[in-house]
């Protein structure tokens, strides 16, 4: 069954879809994007998902009306058979006659595609400690991903399925998610900054976190935490909360089954998926 995808509005399979390789998308990523899951054909978290879109959209002073992307998102959804699932959608500055790093207004480039997925059983991960070797805004869910997939790679080569970063010591997040873990009964999530980008899941878990008055912290913190750590998150709209189960080049008494863990997994799958 080919996939259903969506450019500039139009929704055809995605191999109908022809785009230029003057697209600044594929010249310089050049481009936003977003990640939006729905369940039972309804999305998760959806106007969040479009503050987010704009807030890239507007620092990286691409000009696209969040009204045309929401229609488009939404029409993707309608024109699909699936249930359950993602859409991914990105907007790229547009496509241009000559290469050139000076841009000028134009029009925008939309491109999304769907994907069915289920959200359940995901399997505790097993990850790999890495330098954050990205650029310095994170906070912009910018399409230029190299940092995260080189990384990603190298973890993956010695039979890992995520990574968690350090920016000189001090950590950020997962290659695509958001990272909490637990220490004496509290739960520490790092501070939103430039450096990492502000996870949806992550926003929803911190409100479940408060809700049931578990002990919680956001704060900036090091790789010797995560040594005295007894439990390890990471969120995501694809992953939803995932323990990990082993970080391979850190010694740490990390245990999968954390109560703190299951309390909020389960308020999560009770809020979204029941
Ligand atoms: N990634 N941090 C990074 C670097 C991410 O790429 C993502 C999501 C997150 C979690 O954000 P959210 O909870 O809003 O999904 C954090 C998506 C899923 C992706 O790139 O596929």
């Amino acid at each position: 069954m080919p996939k259903l995808a969506s450019y500039n509005g139009k929704v055809d399979s995605i191999e109908n879809i022809k785009v230029s390789p003057m697209s600044r998308a594929f010249l310089f990523s050049d481009s936003v994007y977003e990640v939006i899951s729905f369940y039972k054909k309804k999305f998760i978290d959806f106007e969040t998902h479009l503050d987010r879109l704009k807030h890239s959209l507007n620092e990286t002073k691409i000009s696209c009306s969040i009204e045309d992307c929401k229609t488009e998102i939404v029409k993707l959804l309608n024109e699909s058979r699936f249930e359950d699932g993602y859409i991914y959608y990105q907007v790229s500055r547009g496509v241009d006659s000559i290469r050139s790093h000076f841009f000028e207004e134009s029009d925008c480039e939309r491109f999304g595609f769907i994907e069915e997925f289920s959200f359940f059983n995901q399997s505790p991960l097993k990850v790999m400690l890495v330098d954050d070797i990205r650029w310095q805004r994170c906070d912009i869910k910018s399409t230029s991903l190299l940092g995260n997939v080189l990384q990603m790679n190298d973890a993956k080569s010695i039979g890992c399925n995520e990574i968690l970063m350090h920016k000189n010591g001090e950590l950020t997040e997962g290659g695509a998610s958001n990272i909490f873990f637990v220490k004496d009964k509290t739960i520490f999530t790092p501070e939103l900054s430039t450096n990492i980008l502000p996870g949806i899941t992550r926003y929803q878990v911190i409100k479940i976190i408060k809700d049931k008055k578990l002990n919680f912290e956001e704060g900036s913190y090091g790789i010797d935490d995560l040594k005295e750590a007894s439990s390890i998150w990471f969120t995501s709209t694809t992953k939803g909360i995932v323990g990990v189960e082993e970080i391979v080049n850190l010694e740490t008494k990390i245990n999968p089954e954390c109560e703190l863990l299951e309390i909020c997994k389960n308020a999560f799958v009770k809020r979204y998926f029941s």
